[in-house]
């Protein structure tokens, strides 16, 4: 059974507060803060109710080696100017020193531990760093669903040593929004397939297989599965070894009478450059790379939607970054997020970058935090990380 923040007492306790603070950084500065805005209800939560919150994340790949540049700085400055208080950057997660500014930490204060991948033993979930991490503290949260998928020291080893564990708001508001994709679906139920590779999304396409009644393939991977149907897809990206692959998956979705639509119509270009002139055709000239769909494929997709009551979707329709070539996805999303009836829900990463500065955003039922989370929930994987709190 999964235990609840709210189910909890934080009164004058010492919380351990896992989020997913990786964020992305340019030069030092945060470009997107939505992963770090999303913990801010489960933080205020802790602090409103006199719990003092010591809150913990990784912050890229430093392999276990300390690294100014991965430092969660510019996260703590975040975090102090959304919360209206200090909070205090600790110089690192485990210490001598960091222990004693866990203990002075008083109630309805944070504070934030320094990232936890400087330490090797974070990503090989150590026993003694599991323990160090947890000393301290009576309570443990995890609210980092985006990391959930990893068996890492913070997500799974820090559980055994702490008394009371439990989710936070946004971890549940995640699984609440994810299992009704695979729980029961309202239907007719729509699956939006999109971003560069088959590859990346083949368990995905498996397990949706089973659950919905149309799957809609845009981006990049559409053209391995026009390929294998013997459309011409030009100097398109192409995944040359998962064509009979495709074949398969489109078979499979025949067999099951799952409707499998790929696009009808392509913005082409040269390059794949931002800069590159668009062009729109029916049929890819062998010199031609496809980056985007068609509007004659937007309204197909659209058209698709009628009547949907589950939608979900994952990658972006075409190469994003590029305006000329974000059309498609724009468009459709536009569509998607103002149906009023339809319980929407977009995978996190690349697709809810795509969408996450127009003014319809918002109106999705929910845009999840997690990329690679995301995708093993939704191929039917366990997550460590969730286990470790129900166990
Ligand atoms: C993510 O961004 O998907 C999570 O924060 C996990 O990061 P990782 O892929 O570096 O483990």
């Amino acid at each position: 059974m999964l235990i609840g923040l709210e189910d909890l007492r934080v009164e004058q306790k010492k919380v351990l507060l896992r989020c997913d603070f990786n964020v992305p950084l340019k030069d030092g500065k945060i470009v997107d803060p939505a992963r770090i805005d999303a913990s801010l209800d489960t933080i205020r939560y802790v602090l409103q109710h006199d719990g003092a919150a010591v809150l913990c994340s990784h912050l890229g790949r430093p392999k276990g080696q300390a690294s100014a540049a991965l430092s969660l700085k510019p996260v703590a400055e975040h975090l102090s100017r959304a919360l209206g208080s200090e909070v205090k950057l600790a110089p690192d997660c485990v210490g001598a020193q960091t222990e004693r500014l866990v203990e002075s930490l008083e109630p309805g204060r944070a504070l934030l531990l320094e990232n936890l991948r400087f330490h090797r033993e974070e990503e090989a979930n150590g026993r003694q760093f599991s323990r160090a991490l947890a000393h301290g503290k009576q309570i443990y949260v995890n609210d980092a669903f985006g990391t959930a998928h990893r068996a890492h020291a913070s997500t799974v080893g820090v559980t055994e040593f702490v008394k009371e564990r439990a989710a936070g708001l946004l971890m549940l508001r995640e699984l609440k929004a994810l299992r009704a994709l695979l729980e029961n679906p309202a239907r007719p139920y729509v699956a939006v397939l999109g971003g560069a590779k088959v590859s990346d999304k083949i368990g995905v396409i498996r397990n949706l297989m089973t659950k919905v009644d149309t799957i809609l393939v845009g981006g990049a991977m559409a053209y391995t599965f026009l390929k294998a149907r013997g459309v011409e897809v030009g100097r398109s990206c192409l995944e040359a070894d998962k064509l009979e692959l495709a074949c398969d998956l489109m078979d499979e979705a025949g067999r099951r009478g799952v409707k499998f639509v790929l696009p009808s119509d392509h913005v082409v270009a040269d390059e794949a450059t931002p800069d590159a002139a668009a062009q729109t055709v029916t049929e890819i000239a062998p010199d031609k790379i496809a980056l985007d769909i068609g509007p004659r494929t937007v309204e197909e997709f659209i058209k698709c939607l009628n009547g949907a009551k589950t939608v979900v979707w994952n990658g972006p329709l075409g190469y994003c970054e590029a305006p000329a070539f974000a059309q498609g996805t724009l468009r459709f999303g536009e569509a998607l997020a103002l149906m009023p009836t339809v319980f929407s829900v977009l995978g996190g990463g690349d697709t809810a970058a795509a969408v996450k500065d127009q003014p319809w955003a918002a109106q999705f039922s929910h845009i999840s935090t997690g990329g690679g989370a995301t995708l093993e929930f939704l191929e039917g994987l366990e997550l460590p990380g969730v286990k470790a709190l129900e166990s």
